[in-house]
This record gives C-alpha cells, structure tokens and sequence, in this order.
C-alpha cells in the first residue's frame, strides 16, 4: 500500500502522458501530408478545416458521379453523413463545393485545384475527370482518426495538381486465373484512389477465353471452363463485362479489352477446331482435357485441341489460310467494340513463336483494319512494330526496345510497360511467396526509380502515352495474391505517371509510403511490408 502510495503521482504522470499521445495531432501544414502521387504544388495557410457538419455542393448533373461518390467515400471513412446539395442559396458554411467548369487552361482535362480554408474546401477542374482526382487527394489529407470531439481536420492551403502522363494504367491477367465481377470491380477501385485512368483486361489467352462472344459460344461455355492448374476457370457475360465498363467509367477509368491473337489462342483453338493451324505445338506437359460437353466441336482434321493448365507460352497460333479465321476475329472485335465505350482495342500480338514471319506481318495488318473498321485504335505489344503500322497504332513496350523504337520509328505511339520494372508479377525478392523472376527482382524502389520518358533511348517523349504495370495471372489465386503484388509498387508507379521526373525521389517518397501503410490497412489492403520502407505503425 505503501508503496503504491509513493509510486501514484508517478502513475499520475504516465497516464497523462498516454492521454497526450492518445490525442490526434490537429494537422495545420498541408506542405507536410504524405499524399500519393505526390501533387504539382502545394501551398499551405496553417490552419484547419472542421469535416464534422459539412455539406458537399454540386452541380445536379454530376451529383452521383461525384457528389454521391464523395459522400458515400467520407462516410465510410470517418462515420460522418455529409448532405448533397445542388442549390448554392442555401450554402451554409462548411461546404466541400465541387466545381466544374472551362477556366484555368494550365490544369487541362485531368488537372484540379484544391483550396481548403477554415470556412470552406473548393475542388475546381475543367472537366470533371480532374474534380474526382481532386476527391482523392481530398481523402488523402482526412485523418484515419477522429479527434476528441470526434471531428476530422484538415490543414489549410491549396493544391494545384495535374497529370504528366495521360496514360496511367493497369493490366489484369483474368485468363490464366479467372477472377470474379467483385474482384475486378476493387481492382478498379484500388488503382482510382491514385489517379490511375486505364484499365487493361487481358481477357484471353491459351488457358482461358473469359468474355462471352454471342456468335461464337463455345468460346466461352468451352473455353472458359478451366484455368492454369486445372481449376473451374470462367468468364464475363456481355451484360458483366457492361457492368465492369461502367464500374470503371464513374471512376473515370477507360477500360481496354485485350483479345490476345494470333497466339496465346488455344482456349479458341479448343472450342472451335477450324480456327487450328498445324503450326501448333501442343506442349506436352500441363495438357488437360477439360468438359466437352458443350456442342459444335468438330472431330478430324479439325479437331480441337485440349483445354491447356499449363504455363508454357508462344506454342498456339491461329491458321492465317483458313478462311473462317478473319471471319471469327472480325465477329469478336465488333462484339466487343459494340459493348466498348472507350476508343482502343488491344489485339496482343505478342509471342507469336510458332506463327510464321510473314502470316504475323499480315495478321497485326488485318486486325489493324478490322479495329479501324469498329471506329477504333489498336493497341498491340511491342512485335507489331514489325507490321506496317503507323500513326494510328500503339505498342506497348515490355521486353525489346528494338521493336520500341522500330514502333516509334514508324510513328506508333508507346505505352511504357519494361517489364524489369513494372511487370507486377515478378517477385519482390527471392523470398516472395509468389510471382516470378524471369525479368527481375523487382523491389519498391526499383519499380519507382525510372523515368518513362529515358526508359527506351532514342524514343521522342512526345510519342509515349504514358505508362502500365501489368499484373499477370500464372501464380495469382485470389484477391490477397493480387494484393500482395501490386501493393506497395502500384502507388509508386501511379506517382510515375502522375507527378513530373524532376520532383520525384525514392528518398522522399519512400516517407510518404511508409505514411501510407496506415491508409493501405484501412482499405484492408493486404500488402508486403518491403524492408526498403520506413513504415509508420
Ligand atoms: C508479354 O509479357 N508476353 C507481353
């Protein structure tokens, strides 16, 4: 007793401490908030703006693409229920205003300025792509806590923010493993909370056909039935594909369909025998005949090849002599283009090993003037640069900066995607519980230290679009592998393609990350806690 007597003032003292640290710092420099990526300018005023009681005020027409979003997104992170109101007479005072209107020329289509004083914030932008990237910087700065009084603060100043790169963007892998409606809708989700405005589905390949094609079902019922390893595969009804499309869409994200030909395609090959070619090579491991029960599938010298769980690539091509060739990528394209509302089609054209020289040079010309006929661009991995493409195609850079700068040469604009740097698949380190490491190793640092205008010497900056980390689907299972490969590099290369060369280092950034870790967990992010990065707890 006597003891606890002589030790409670000290008791005293250690329970104020903790009461002092337990209380949330009111944030009052807006220069010193770790935002990613990493805005133009910042200014700040030293004060603090109350969330609690605000109202967010909109123009009618963009109250649920953006007033809605806004609200939902605030309540669900701090709790508060902020009315959307359209009519500024009865502004009251606390108002997160959304304007969006033709102004300020420098911030372009996707630039915003953010000015938040102790009265009010007002995210203005030109169009209103540029509103919803002021949103997520606005969510950013809201603290993952609430103060005593159970209000929010946020420091005061303004932001003046646009894009380097008009391209920012993300692959999913979904043929060699299927993944869910929900699952693509959170991919989407997670990449728009850094500014990123392309998303690439890579929807088919020699393991899968995930994307129903009316006028060729088996396609789907046939081969989406399987996936590498074996298991159940899938595919996007039409009206799922519609879904994600739009999903996107309010999130001012294009998606880009892939339909990768003339190889990857035995999945086609396995549900329609007439698209074959003898120049198949069938590997002999990882072959596995899947559920034939579906009909149309020919016997003899146009028999199907089997459903393929294996991982080998560059053995299927399509037949370039046969005539229903360019009759079934002529119905896939105008299928796909019919439910595609964004102006690019990705025909793949990668790997090609087994299709003869001259059938690929006159393949990539056909579906360039299919894709062209269905009001579109095509997009291509960087071997189309071997076709006679021009100013109206685009390569997508990965392995060969020969074909890069051939592509470049002939005009082609370039989609920068190295995969020593940006191919999210590849392991961490060696000690990665998944991925590969045929590129790289790719650690944090190494996928944020690099610049697309430099990457491929001799490639005018003015001709590269931007840039895409594509996530490939061999070893993925679920949406914690995902995870677990794109976070933490995708905020990284979200920053590459959003803040300027000049105002980035790893140094730098690697902070702001680690403020993240924080952000990430309260998205139930699972990430890898990369050594490179000092995380805050
Ligand atoms: C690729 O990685 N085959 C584009």
């Amino acid at each position: 007793m006597k003891i606890f007597a002589r030790m409670l003032p000290l008791l005293v003292v250690i329970t104020m401490l903790g009461m002092q640290s337990c209380k949330t710092e009111q944030p009052t420099d807006l220069t010193k908030e770790s935002l990613i990526p990493k805005p133009v300018s910042v200014t700040a005023t030293g004060e603090s703006f109350s969330l609690k009681g605000a109202n967010i005020l909109v123009g009618e027409a963009l109250k649920d693409i953006l007033g809605n979003y806004l609200a939902a997104e605030l309540s669900t992170a701090t709790g508060l229920n902020p009315a959307v109101i359209t009519t500024p007479e009865t502004e009251p005072s606390g108002t997160i205003n959304l304007v969006v209107e033709e102004g300020d020329a420098s911030l372009g289509t996707e630039g915003y300025e953010l000015t938040i004083t102790t009265e009010g914030i007002t995210i203005s932008a030109n169009q209103p792509a540029g509103a919803f990237y002021g949103i997520q910087t606005l969510l950013q700065l809201i603290p993952l806590k609430a103060d005593e009084s159970g209000d929010y603060k946020i420091a005061t100043g303004t932001i003046r923010d646009y894009p380097t790169w008009s391209w920012r963007g993300s692959m999913l892998d979904v043929a060699r493993h299927f993944f869910s409606v929900e699952d693509v809708k959170r991919y989407i989700d997670l990449i728009s909370r850094y500014k990123m405005n392309i998303m690439h589905l890579h929807l088919t390949d020699d393991q899968g056909w995930r994307i129903e094609i009316k006028s060729w079902p088996n396609l789907a019922l046939h081969g989406g039935a399987t996936q590498v390893g074996g298991g159940k595969g899938g595919y996007y009804t039409q009206e799922q594909y519609k879904e994600l499309v739009a999903y996107a869409g309010a999130r001012f994200i294009t998606i880009i369909p892939e339909i990768d030909l003339p190889s990857h395609i035995n999945a086609a090959l396995a549900s329609y025998g007439e698209l074959n070619s003898p120049d198949t090579k069938f590997p002999k491991e990882g072959n596995y005949v899947g559920p034939l029960e579906t009909k149309g599938i020919g016997e003899g010298k146009d028999k199907p090849t089997d459903l393929y769980a294996g991982r080998e690539v560059g053995w299927s091509t399509l037949s370039f002599s046969k005539p229903t060739t360019m009759k079934f990528v002529s119905d896939v394209i105008r299928e796909l283009a019919e439910i595609t509302p964004g102006p690019y089609f990705h025909v793949g054209g990668d790997e090609a090993h087994v299709t003869k020289k001259e059938d690929y040079i006159e393949f990539i010309n056909q579906f360039n003037g299919i894709v062209k006929a269905n009001g579109m661009k095509m997009i291509g991995w960087e071997e189309i640069a071997q076709a006679n493409i021009d100013s109206n195609a685009i390569a997508q850079h990965w392995a060969s900066e020969d074909h890069a700068k051939e592509a470049a040469a002939k005009g082609a604009k370039i989609i920068m995607s190295p995969s020593k740097r940006v191919y999210l698949d590849m392991k961490y380190d060696s000690l990665s519980r998944i991925g590969y490491n045929w590129a790289a190793y790719i650690e944090v640092d190494d996928a944020y230290n690099w610049d697309p205008a430099t990457r491929v010497p001799g490639i005018n900056k003015d001709q590269i679009l931007g840039v895409e980390a594509p996530l490939w689907g061999e070893t993925l299972q679920n949406m914690t592998d995902i995870e677990y490969l794109l976070f933490p590099r995708l905020p990284g290369i979200a920053e590459i393609g959003w803040t300027p060369a000049a105002d980035r280092s790893w140094d730098e950034y690697k902070v702001r990350l680690g403020h993240h870790g924080p952000r990430m967990k309260a998205l139930g992010i699972d990430f890898y806690p990369s050594a490179k990065v000092p995380w805050v707890e």
